[in-house]
């Protein structure tokens, strides 16, 4: 059943899902093994303030996306 996201608890449980299934996937999962043990909390952390921000019109994210995708392709 789809449900309307409301809150940072559905952000997260969005977030956490999608990685979840990046993670699995043969295509792109290994573009995130360099990820390892407190980066990838730190990183998924950065990942609900993004889109947090964008969906509620927050500030809680100020990062470069372009640049760190640059530097990983
Ligand atoms: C196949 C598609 C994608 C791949 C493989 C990918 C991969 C990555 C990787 C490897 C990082 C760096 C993680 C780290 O070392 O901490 C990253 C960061 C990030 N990605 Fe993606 N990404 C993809 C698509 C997207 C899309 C579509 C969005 C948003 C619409 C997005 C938003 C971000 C953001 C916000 C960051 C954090 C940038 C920062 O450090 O401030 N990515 N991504």
């Amino acid at each position: 059943m789809q449900k309307l996201l409301e809150n940072r608890q559905d952000i997260e449980l969005l977030v956490n899902t999608f990685y979840q299934k990046v993670l699995a996937d043969e295509r792109i999962g290994y573009m995130f093994s360099h990820i390892q043990g407190s980066h990838w909390q730190k990183h998924l952390e950065k990942m609900y303030r993004f889109w947090e921000s964008n969906i509620f019109d927050l500030d809680s994210y100020q990062g470069n996306p372009m640049l760190q995708h640059i530097r990983v392709c």
